[in-house]
């Protein structure tokens, strides 16, 4: 979703007649996308707005403005701390980030950070610039913005706002735009993509999430169509059966589990079990046998003793996720866990993490390893003239020996025979 906003911004920037340069000692303009899902993602940012205090001081007509998550948490309080700051941009604004930067030229210190419940998106079209940076193969439509879960951990509600869904018409024509440049697969995005359709204070034409799949899949010339993320809460059995009933659609979820313990999942509020989680799983697969499965886990959440861990290796050993996304819980400001007793020490969160993700490479290596002998169709994302690798539909990135790739370009589909997997990729050879 950053990469996506950073996209956007550096898009209207160009269109205004700002051009890319190479460091920040030759920029006008230094302007930083932010991430405070975690506490290190916002350290960076501090650690950064240091590191320039020199420049600034050297050239003080350079702008330097702080968009994202943690622009949008702390507004004025950021700049107090950091007074080299001269534009704050919060998250429903990025859209007008050429008009927020020529105000903070005049008068710099503005902060444009209110979240306005009654928040539309825009329809975003890329222009030739975007398009070469981007590429034309896969690229992301967002469908919904903020989150209304408030899980006891989790910032994003705070810091994107309440859930706002996009009218089905803006989404299906920002899909055949992209489709009409020659665009093969659309990944749709939002926080909690299962509960599109519930809120959109403009009114205009909703569906539920389903029915937003069948439509975007049915638009002639999309090959592949993921979305992400989806809350397990909210995994209907409609949407399930979609893996069945649309050939496009990929057979890929990422659903994420945070913990394998049903006492952790409550006061994480996350409002489903290890029960309702595995029979999730059980009718996925049903749907369809090839599908694979990613999710995110936290460990060391307040409370969490050794039974609870192990109840999570224990998901891991029963659901054998292909892959994983792991992480240290990190108390953020404002929300609930912050408050929540029995903190966790950081070292045993460390060892924890270490004990999942080495299980986890373990077993995303015995899963690769059965792909070996089986032919795969490749969506290829780069060629050039070392390397060559693309997509399966499951995901997994694919690396094809390139010898065997002859006239070939991204954006091509190719049938690829598996020869060879580690823990994060396969490796196969063209098969025609
Ligand atoms: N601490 C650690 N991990 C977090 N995530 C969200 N909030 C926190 C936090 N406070 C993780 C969750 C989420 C992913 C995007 O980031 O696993 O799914
Ligand atoms: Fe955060 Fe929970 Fe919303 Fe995901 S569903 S963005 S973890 S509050």
């Amino acid at each position: 979703m950053n990469a996506r906003d950073s996209e956007i911004m550096a898009q209207f920037l160009r269109q205004a007649g700002h051009k890319e340069c190479s460091s920040a000692a030759e920029a006008d303009i230094i302007l930083i996308n932010t991430c405070s899902i975690r506490a290190k993602a916002e350290h960076k940012l501090i650690s950064l707005l240091g590191a320039l205090r020199p420049l600034k001081k050297e050239k003080p007509d350079i702008i330097i403005a702080v968009a994202g998550c943690v622009a949008q948490q702390y507004g004025a309080a950021l700049r107090e701390k950091m007074p080299i700051i001269d534009l704050i941009v919060g998250t429903q604004r990025i859209y007008q980030i050429a008009e927020l930067l020529a105000a903070a030229r005049r008068k710099p210190g503005l902060i444009a950070g209110t979240l306005d419940k009654s928040y539309q998106i825009p329809i975003f079209l890329p222009d030739a610039a975007t398009r070469r940076r981007s590429g034309s193969v896969s690229r992301f439509v967002t469908i919904m913005q903020g989150c209304d879960n408030f899980c006891a951990y989790c910032v994003v509600p705070y810091t994107r706002g309440r859930e706002v869904s996009r009218q089905l018409s803006d989404i299906l024509e920002e899909v055949q735009a992209l489709l009409d440049q020659g665009v093969a697969e659309i990944t749709l995005l939002g926080q909690n993509v299962n509960s599109y359709g519930l809120t959109n204070s403009a009114g205009g034409r909703l569906c539920r999430f389903p029915e937003l799949l069948r439509a975007v899949a049915a638009l002639p010339g999309l090959r592949r169509l993921r979305f992400t993320t989806s809350h397990p809460k909210d995994l209907s059995d409609d949407l399930m059966r979609c893996f069945a009933e649309l050939p496009n659609l990929c057979p890929h979820v990422h659903l994420p589990l945070q913990s394998g313990s049903d006492a952790v999942l409550k006061r994480m509020n996350r409002r489903y079990d290890r029960q309702d989680y595995l029979a999730l799983v059980e009718r996925l697969l049903q749907y369809r046998p090839d599908m694979a499965l990613s999710t995110d886990i936290i460990v060391g959440f307040p409370g969490e003793d050794e039974a609870d861990f192990a109840a999570t290796m224990d998901m891991l050993e029963r659901l054998r996720f292909d892959a994983s996304f792991s992480f240290k819980y990190s108390d953020r400001p404002g929300t609930a866990s912050a408050n929540f007793p029995d903190k966790i020490d950081e070292r045993i969160k460390g060892e924890r993490l270490q004990v999942f993700q080495r299980r986890q490479d373990q077993i995303s290596l015995e899963r690769n390893r059965a792909y070996i002998g089986k032919r795969l169709e490749i969506l290829l994302e780069q060629v050039d003239a070392v390397s060559c690798s693309g997509r399966t539909p499951s995901n997994h990135l694919t690396h094809i020996n390139h010898l065997s790739a002859r006239d070939i370009k991204p954006g091509d589909f190719v049938t690829v025979v598996i020869t060879d997997a580690g823990q994060h990729a396969l490796r196969g050879e063209l098969a025609s």
